[in-house]
């Protein structure tokens, strides 16, 4: 499940990650997508002082996916902080779900590397998407 756009993914995740604005929490996340045309884009968390105000990283780079005319995502990497694994949450997958195919993967990592790989069905089941209106 490890495509041969991991290895750019991640390193594009790492750099995106050290931009992350994260006086609050500390916790840095960055996350890259792979565009079905095999583009990466990528996001960080940027906090705010009104905390639940802040973006996830994954949101952010879903922005960017919009703002430069891409609709698809195929492939997912997110880096967080520290040893436990940083999964999208919750608002996240739902994000992800309105872009990527449910076996698209998404790579959980740390910055040491490759943690674990699930798909979006797999972190996300009976999900809502737009055939469900
Ligand atoms: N965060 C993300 O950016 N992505 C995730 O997948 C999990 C959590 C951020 C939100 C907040 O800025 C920090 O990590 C701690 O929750």
């Amino acid at each position: 499940m490890i495509s041969k756009y991991f290895d750019q993914l991640f390193q594009e995740a790492i750099k995106v990650r050290k931009k992350a604005h994260v006086p609050y929490s500390k916790f840095k996340v960055g996350a890259a997508l792979l565009t079905e045309n095999k583009k990466i884009i990528v996001g960080c968390n940027v906090e705010n002082a009104a905390y639940p105000q802040s973006q996830c990283a994954e949101a952010t780079a879903i922005g960017n996916l919009v703002t430069q005319g891409f609709n698809t995502i195929i492939e997912i990497v997110v880096i967080g902080s520290g040893d436990q694994l940083c999964s999208p949450c919750g608002g996240c997958r739902q994000r992800i779900r309105e872009f990527a195919p449910l076996n698209t993967p998404i790579h959980m990592c740390n910055v040491d590397g490759h943690q674990k790989t699930l798909t979006l069905a797999e972190l996300l089941p009976y999900s809502f998407g737009s055939e469900n209106l």
